[in-house]
């Protein structure tokens, strides 16, 4: 039995919902693995901020620092106008988010975006434009516009700054170049090079990365606006996507129309010594409390965190399969299903195997 500390970040809204969901799901498929989890929920995010003053507390860094894992929901309040967003900055709940990533070093986040076989019709899309879809979006996480400085917001004025440094492109470089020969060998780079010198440098950068160390990966450019058009109109003609912060924030998103609901879309985020697993949603205040998130996003973060994080493949093969099969048979409302989370968690356990074929290899666990 091989056992793992897992910290556990619920967030707020559909956070706790979909967190929920997941842990039930693992629950199950623990003994079936041959593996244990021991759950540490810690305070995160507006939740976090009205008990403890921070969205992230100290305690909550250093528990998930010290687990082998972090699983998180989203944390977050409404859009609109809302006491968590009337905090100065360094207090807001996304800043608690932004602090994570950074205290654990994550900065390669990986997006996978597939349609699978036998679900096309879930795409508002064209079946025939959907079908095939199974890409990667590489999204540097601890760089660019999101943290560079000068930053502020006055009265008659706003900035913030986009930089990159060479060892944060080349690193993400290489963690795209090395996921594509794991894939079909092809990388495209992301950036606005035409406009903006900060993406002139990251076109730069890829090609000397790509020139000294990955001649057998076929690369190609596109800038973001058309990268944006042709994620949608022909998203089978991607396998690798690497860009920066903010385009793989927003291009991600936009690939959730693909598999047809944000609520599907999975990551891991890693590079740093404990991996954060969490879905690329956020928390939905809108459908919060009435039993309707689509926890499947969530779930494939788990499968993604016992496929890295914990050396299970068996078991993220496992559960991956029963959330493909149980969206296949009936998914939730935002995928045009009739089932709620309760319903639709129930279907993923009902489809765990009894028993894996083996239980997972005693092997090391590694991030
Ligand atoms: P959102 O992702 O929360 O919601 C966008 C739309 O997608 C909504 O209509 C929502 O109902 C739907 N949706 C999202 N997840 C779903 C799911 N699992 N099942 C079914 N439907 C789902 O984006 P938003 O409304 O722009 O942001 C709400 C809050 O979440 C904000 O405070 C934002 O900052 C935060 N946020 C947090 C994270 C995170 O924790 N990593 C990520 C994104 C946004
Ligand atoms: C995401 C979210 C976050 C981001 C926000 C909430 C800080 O949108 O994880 O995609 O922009 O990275
Ligand atoms: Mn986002």
């Amino acid at each position: 039995m091989r056992r793992h500390r897992i910290a556990v970040l619920k967030g707020d809204f559909i956070g706790p919902e979909v967190v929920d969901a997941t842990t039930s799901v693992l629950e199950a498929l623990a003994p079936r693995a041959g593996l244990a989890f021991e759950w540490d929920p810690l305070p995160f995010g507006g939740g976090a901020l009205d008990a403890h003053g921070t969205p992230l507390p100290e305690a909550t860094k250093a528990g998930a620092a010290a687990a082998d894992a972090v699983l998180m929901g989203s944390a977050g309040g409404p859009v609109g106008d809302h006491p968590w967003n009337r905090v100065p900055r360094p207090l807001r709940v996304e800043s608690g988010i932004l602090d994570l990533r950074r205290h654990l070093g994550v900065y390669a986040n990986l997006r996978p975006v597939a349609v699978f076989p036998g679900l096309e019709h879930l795409s508002p899309l064209k079946e025939s434009v959907a079908r095939g879809t199974d890409l990667l979006i590489v999204r540097e996480l601890t760089g660019g516009i999101y943290f560079g400085k000068p930053s502020s917001s006055g009265p008659d004025r706003g900035v913030s700054t986009d930089v990159y440094e060479r060892f944060e492109v080349e690193r993400i470089a290489r963690t795209a170049f090395e996921a594509a020969r794991l894939r079909r060998g092809r990388v495209t780079s992301v950036d606005k090079a035409n406009v903006l010198d900060v993406s002139q440098f990251w076109r730069d950068v890829v090609v000397g990365v790509h020139q000294a160390e990955f001649p057998d990966v076929a690369l190609d450019h596109l800038y973001v606006d058309n990268a944006a058009m042709q994620l949608v109109k022909a998203p089978t003609s991607f396998d690798v996507v690497v860009t920066s912060n903010l385009f793989g924030d927003i291009l991600s998103d936009l690939a959730a129309v693909l598999p047809g609901s944000l609520g599907v879309l999975p990551s891991a985020s890693l590079g740093g010594a404990v991996g954060l697993y969490e879905p690329v949603h956020g928390s939905a205040p809108d459908i919060a409390g009435q039993g309707l998130a689509n926890p499947t996003g969530t779930l494939l973060s788990a499968a993604m965190m016992l496929r890295f994080a914990l050396a299970a493949p068996a078991a993220a093969d496992a559960l991956e399969a029963a959330v493909k099969g149980a969206l296949a048979d009936d998914p939730t409302r935002d995928l045009g299903g009739t089932r709620g989370t309760a319903a639709f968690t129930a279907a993923v356990i009902e489809r765990l195997p009894a028993r894996l074929d083996g239980v997972e290899a005693p092997a090391g666990a590694s991030a």
